[in-house]
């Protein structure tokens, strides 16, 4: 499967739109998401894991509300980080059975919020539980309950965005916790999830699966004793997101069907029905219920869905031209790309250049350039010594793979207004968002 739309492909919607009217002259710059692409990577998740996975797609990835609405049309589920992030899938019509709630810093209310909506809850911490079992002696929930453990299978490449080194702020960490754990599951008999999450870009598949692997073989034990002890098992298991991408042309990023082939030999129990019960080649105690032995499985990618669905596009409003470096001055800087200025050894994308027409500038004339954003601060520069054919006013520059994490960041700083995000489909375009009115921005501000 290709990763990443093409240049060509990208010059080609942009002629699409730019022919159509669809880039006004107060269109300084436009996101598109491919509609298309997200389906079909979507599709392709769905057929990889177990037919009845949820997949809570990470809602912080790309919020927009059509988005989320498209994403709910395919069956999906989502994941949601903050109560702000529940009521947006809530209002794009997810039922509350397809919604996870992670959140590091719920409050009572946010909890009885979302027991009593009935959505799948993962504990952070212990305190947390604590404070579960009580609201459940007053509120009536349908909500599954499982909790968040930090495997602690290392660092990934980016610190930042690493979730499951020795240190973490999230979850409750196994290895020095692990008698505090297992006496929490043989304590709250309501509590059957477990949930991790390793991080999300620069870890490895081999750290990912190791994380789901120590949560399973500790499952696994758990179910021992809690199923000798005539009690529900563990059966809901959240492996979190985090399959990385590639940013860059010249990296092959991993397969999401190797992962899935590579948890399948790791946990297969996760993969197989009756066979979640069986460790070290004994089967355990059947569940008391006599339901079929089956785990819930929960996905909660976002990067890998997402990021390279979409790309964006400003106008060069200047070049400076100095020796030995030039600088496209353009309409989206750390507004937009805010982990790219701030982080650019870590953050980084593809950048090309469109003529005013949408041709595909190629190779002639090639110098270094800075992209350099409209706000008032010198690190706002999304690259630097970028390689680009000669850049002139009023050419487009294109940023590549800006479907996820991209938007869903944006920052108030300087007051701009956040750009047009158009949607393309067989050919055809739609407004996802309107770029954004003066009046909305004093809204925000008032
Ligand atoms: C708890 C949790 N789940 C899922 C995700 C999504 O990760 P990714 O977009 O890398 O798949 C994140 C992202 O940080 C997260 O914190």
């Amino acid at each position: 499967m290709q990763m990443n739309i093409s240049r060509h492909q990208i010059s080609d919607i942009v002629q699409q739109a730019l022919k159509e009217g669809l880039v006004r002259e107060e269109d300084t710059a436009i996101l598109f998401q491919d509609l298309g692409y997200l389906k079909s990577r979507i599709s392709d998740l769905i057929s990889l894991f177990p037919p009845d996975t949820l997949h809570g797609l990470a809602i912080k990835t790309n919020p927009l509300a059509k988005i989320l609405e498209f994403t709910r049309s395919l069956g999906v589920g989502a994941e949601a980080a903050t109560v702000g992030e529940i009521n947006l899938s809530l209002q794009a019509g997810f039922s509350p059975d397809k919604i996870v709630f992670d959140s590091p810093v719920k409050t009572i209310s946010d909890l009885q919020f979302a027991l009593k909506k009935g959505i799948h809850l993962n504990c952070d911490n212990l305190s947390e539980l604590k404070r579960v079992n009580i609201l459940l002696k007053e509120v009536d929930s349908s909500s599954t309950i499982g909790i968040r453990i930090n495997p602690q299978v290392g660092f990934g490449t980016i610190l930042e965005s690493s979730v499951a080194g020795d240190y973490s702020k999230f979850g409750v960490p196994i290895q020095t916790n692990r008698n505090e754990l297992t006496e929490a599951f043989l304590t709250y008999p309501w509590l059957t999830g477990v949930h991790l999450h390793v991080g999300s870009q620069g870890c490895s598949v081999e750290m990912l699966v190791e994380g789901v692997g120590i949560l399973y073989d500790f499952a696994l034990e758990i179910n021992e004793q809690r199923t000798a002890n005539g009690e529900q098992p563990i059966t809901i298991f959240d492996i979190g997101g985090g399959l990385p991408v590639s940013y860059r042309y010249d990296h092959d990023p991993p397969r999401m069907e190797n992962y899935v082939e590579a948890l399948k030999v790791r946990a297969p129990g996760l993969f197989g029905g009756k066979e979640a019960w069986r460790h070290g080649g004994m089967e355990m105690n059947k569940r008391t219920s006599g339901q079929e032995d089956k785990w819930g499985l929960i996905t909660e990618f976002g990067r890998w869905v997402f990021v390279n669905s979409g790309f964006t596009i400003s106008r060069v409003e200047y070049v400076k031209r100095d020796p030995g470096i030039n600088t496209a001055m353009i309409h989206v800087g750390a507004d937009l790309f805010v982990r790219e200025c701030l982080n650019p050894t870590d953050w980084m994308h593809e950048y090309s250049v469109l003529d005013k027409e949408g041709n595909l500038k190629e190779g002639k004339d090639e110098h270094p350039y800075n992209l350099a954003g409209p706000l008032c601060f010198a690190g706002d520069i999304v690259a630097k010594h970028v390689i680009l054919p000669k850049v002139e006013e009023g050419d487009y520059i294109i940023i590549h793979d800006t479907g996820g994490y991209t938007f869903s960041m944006w920052s108030r700083y300087n007051s701009r207004q956040t750009p047009r995000i158009l949607g393309i489909r067989d050919g055809v375009f739609s407004v996802l968002k309107e770029r954004e009115s003066f009046e909305e921005i004093a809204r925000f501000w008032t």
